[in-house]
């Protein structure tokens, strides 16, 4: 009989840990932690249509977008996943203007958590694929006490951990500690996350460029023309590429972390810093697509380097393929003086 690798997230993680003498379980049992908060969003966006839960709330977030009801649902669920684990010190979301403190009643721990409970969500009444993003940082104010905005405010170099999940035609969790990047793919049946992407490397170069073509008009010279030259007809350099544009920033980049290839969400005359937020978005997805061996900026520095001012700030972000986006970067580097963000043409 053939040989069955029922290797489920828990497993995984304990058998990682194991690797790491040094660690003390913790980041362990947040990670799964999250992964049981994941199942629970899962299932709800499985049944959005039959729920009666499609829809607005009425309300607005912090960035003035309408808020949906699976919106409030994931960050609630978040929130009443993580908060009494003992592991967290702080947390902060897409959702929540300011950061979020753990209830006096339970344990604070050495960990700081960032998240998008759902990205995506313009999609949701439309059943596109959805996801929810995560960071995690180590403390840097003394433990024991409350965490503080300078937890949350960390370069994304400092990140311990990042991941995902994608609500798609499955639901797949992507992770990563720092040791490789994994992907295990829900069995609705019995509930359990289990390994279907080993140790993911991202294809030093792609065929597939994903953007919001509609905003061409607004974006950087060099941009343009980077588009229009991945469009032209070229066999050495595999030209012209194809175009895929899901609108779910964790689904596009989940597609070409897979298939190779360039997300973009750029800077342009109207919105001088993009659209995507760096703490909960761009950092984690950065993380995640730098320890499988590719690369992310904002056209001119690291985005992991990036030192950030505020929870909720924005950045510019070119993703994916190390040749790609390094291809992306010459070419509005040469066209650098002609592009003032933020200045209507
Ligand atoms: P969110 O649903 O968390 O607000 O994020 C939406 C983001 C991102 O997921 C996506 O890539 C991008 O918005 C799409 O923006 P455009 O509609 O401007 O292309
Ligand atoms: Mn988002
Ligand atoms: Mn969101």
């Amino acid at each position: 009989m053939p040989q069955i690798r029922f290797m489920t997230l828990s497993r995984f993680i304990i058998e990682q840990e194991k690797l790491h003498p040094e660690a003390t379980g913790e980041l362990s049992k947040l990670l799964h932690d999250l992964s049981l908060a994941a199942k629970v969003i899962s299932l709800e966006v499985n049944k959005a249509g039959l729920a009666d839960i499609l829809g607005f709330t009425g309300d607005s977030n912090v960035h003035g977008e309408d808020v949906r009801k699976l919106d409030m649902f994931a960050h609630n669920m978040m929130f009443n996943a993580m908060d009494h684990g003992g592991h967290l010190c702080i947390m902060a979301s897409e959702e929540e203007e300011d950061i979020i403190h753990i209830p006096a009643k339970f344990k604070v721990g050495k960990y700081v958590l960032l998240f998008d409970p759902l990205d995506g969500s313009s999609n949701i009444d439309a059943n596109v694929s959805i996801g929810t993003i995560f960071s995690i940082f180590k403390r840097i104010t003394p433990d024991g006490k409350p965490g503080t905005l300078k937890d949350c405010l960390q370069k994304g170099v400092r990140q311990v951990a990042a991941g995902y999940i994608v609500y798609g035609s499955s639901t797949i969790m992507v992770y990563s500690a720092g040791h490789g990047v994994h992907g295990f793919t829900l069995d609705p049946s019995f509930g359990e996350f289990l390994l279907s992407n080993e140790s993911i490397r991202i294809p030093q170069k792609g065929k597939i460029y994903s953007i919001n073509e509609g905003n061409y008009l607004y974006w950087h010279p060099g941009l343009k023309k980077y588009i229009k030259w991945l469009q032209e007809e070229d066999n050495d350099s595999e030209r012209p590429y194809t175009s895929r544009y899901i609108g779910s920033m964790v689904a596009d980049i989940h597609r070409n972390l897979l298939y190779g290839g360039i997300y973009m969400y750029p800077a342009d005359s109207r919105n001088p810093n993009g659209k995507l937020r760096l703490m909960y978005e761009c950092n984690p997805m950065s993380f995640i697509v730098e320890a499988a061996g590719g690369r992310a900026s904002n056209g001119k520095q690291r985005i992991l380097e990036i030192k950030p001012g505020t929870l909720h700030q924005r950045t510019p972000i070119f993703i994916g393929s190390e040749y790609d986006v390094r291809m992306v970067e010459e070419f509005m580097a040469k066209e650098e003086k002609t592009f003032s963000p933020g200045k209507k043409r």
